[in-house]
């Protein structure tokens, strides 16, 4: 009646009848039409069908157009009458929603780097009884084993000075990300942002009204580069890199740069945020050591297990230092109190019993030889000046990037229709700096299923150009 869609005076069904249409008992429709008629939306005469009231007038209400979602099922209202924030967060949800298990999406695990068996009777046993069990509250650090871990084994492998008091457990960098954006920046503070950058990070600065006080550095083949944030923005709060491995461009950020960005760091009592997403796996030579270990009273680390074990995992770790410990463990209490206990101890366990160690270095055997086999057949099969593959020697992912003419973001979409996922590069620029590329991962799949999505990939590139975008390399 409120919808318009049952007019003054219209009959309605019988009690019977509704109640068999519905799947209820009669009793129930006798009951609420009974209060329908005592609110006075509807009449009823002895021996005539119950009706609408005939004097009914209910305000008109805005109709709502319902369109079903992609994913079917639920619908969605139009987003004009959506509150702002919520719009620009449906945004977000749509531009973040996984990619289908397919190539190229990144940090799939299947197959050979998985860590499948031993992590499942692990998990099976730990969940079974001690620490992982049921438990209370525990702690908004996360769970003591764990950071125990963390710490012997971010000290060796990245040579990151901490003890256990300065590691917090996240879900994954995403929080830790957003954590550093709540804790080290004030309402005004300005903060450097690599240009291009990680969209998890430009779109958490836009979208907690920190967008004007994102200042884009621009990076070049030695990484950020610091002169230009010193120009742009001197008196910046914090810096956000990622310097063992550009992201998405893939180059280390040189050691001149460093001492740079450290320097600057010290002079103006600013923080920098190390994202070391994928440092683990690096093919040539040996990794930088993590940024931290050069400054650790300036640098907030911050790692994850989505790239060396599964994202679904969703548990990273902030090294922060002194005092910023219990401020990242205060931020976090706000926003969920602590991570999910029963996976802690499962990689806690993992990782003391050095389950982890030997699946790096058996995924990373796996990647290198990805990443050679896909270079060499993104090689053979797009001519140099419609794509061309950008050199990186670590990580799970490459950039190829595309001639000028072609529209990234519409060649991701065809691609997705032709079975293959990337994500465009343009979007990781900042507005008017962007350059067509592909973000490809080379992770998880076989060599024939990538030989495939690859050939597949090609076509649907030549096909746009084809369709008359000119290639201009530059
Ligand atoms: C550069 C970079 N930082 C952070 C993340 C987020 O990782 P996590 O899954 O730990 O939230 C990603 C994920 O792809 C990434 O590429």
């Amino acid at each position: 009646m409120r919808g318009g869609a049952l007019a003054p005076a219209e009959p309605l069904p019988s009690t019977r009848l509704l109640a068999a249409s519905l799947k209820l008992a009669r009793g129930t429709v006798v009951e609420a039409y009974e209060q329908l008629i005592a609110e006075g939306f509807l009449e009823s005469q002895r021996g005539a069908a119950t009706r609408v009231a005939s004097t009914l007038s209910v305000a008109a209400p805005t109709r709502r157009v319902l369109k079903p979602t992609s994913a079917g099922g639920r619908c969605r209202l139009p987003q004009s009458s959506l509150p702002e924030p919520a719009a620009r967060f449906a945004q977000i949800a749509r531009e973040f929603s996984p990619l289908p298990a397919v190539p190229f999406a990144i940090s799939v695990p299947v197959g050979l780097t998985a860590p499948a068996d031993i992590w499942r009777r692990l998990g099976n046993r730990i969940r079974a009884r001690g620490a992982a069990a049921p438990a209370g509250y525990e702690d908004p650090k996360g769970a003591l084993p764990l950071r125990e871990a963390i710490a012997a084994y971010v000290r060796k492998s990245r040579s990151v000075q901490c003890d256990v008091a300065q590691v917090i457990i996240t879900s994954g960098t995403q929080q830790g990300l957003y954590l550093a954006s709540q804790v080290l920046l004030g309402a005004r503070d300005e903060a450097w942002v690599e240009d291009p950058a990680y969209r998890g990070l430009t779109a958490i600065l836009e979208n907690n009204g920190r967008g004007s006080a994102m200042i884009r550095v621009p990076v070049d083949e030695e990484g950020l580069d610091v002169a230009a944030g010193m120009r742009l923005a001197p008196h910046a709060k914090a810096a956000f890199v990622t310097p063992s491995h550009q992201y998405p461009l893939g180059m280390p950020l040189s050691m001149a740069r460093r001492s740079a960005l450290l320097g600057w760091a010290r002079t103006h009592n600013a923080w920098v945020v190390e994202d070391d997403y994928d440092s683990e796996f690096r093919y040539e030579g040996y990794p930088f050591p993590a940024l931290q270990s050069s400054d650790p009273d300036r640098v907030i680390y911050l790692g994850t297990f989505s790239k060396i074990l599964f994202p679904s995992l969703r548990l990273g770790y902030v090294i922060a230092p002194g005092d910023l410990a219990d401020a990242f463990c205060g931020a976090r209490v706000l926003m969920d109190r602590h991570p999910p206990n029963a996976d802690q101890h499962v990689l806690a366990a993992f990782m003391a019993q050095g389950h982890l160690e030997r699946h790096i270095r058996r995924v990373r055997n796996v990647y290198a030889e990805h990443r050679a086999h896909l270079i060499e057949t993104l090689g053979e099969l797009l001519p140099s000046e419609i794509a061309w593959v950008q050199p990186g020697d670590q990580g799970m992912h490459l950039v190829l990037w595309l001639a000028r003419a072609l529209d990234d973001r519409e060649v991701a979409t065809l691609a997705a229709r032709a079975g293959v996922a990337v994500r465009a590069v343009s979007p990781m620029f900042s507005q008017g700096n962007g350059r067509p590329g592909l973000v490809l991962g080379f992770g998880g799949f076989s060599r024939t299923q990538m030989e495939g999505a690859a050939r597949r990939l090609a076509e649907v590139i030549r096909n746009a150009i084809r369709r008359g975008a000119k290639p201009r390399r530059k």
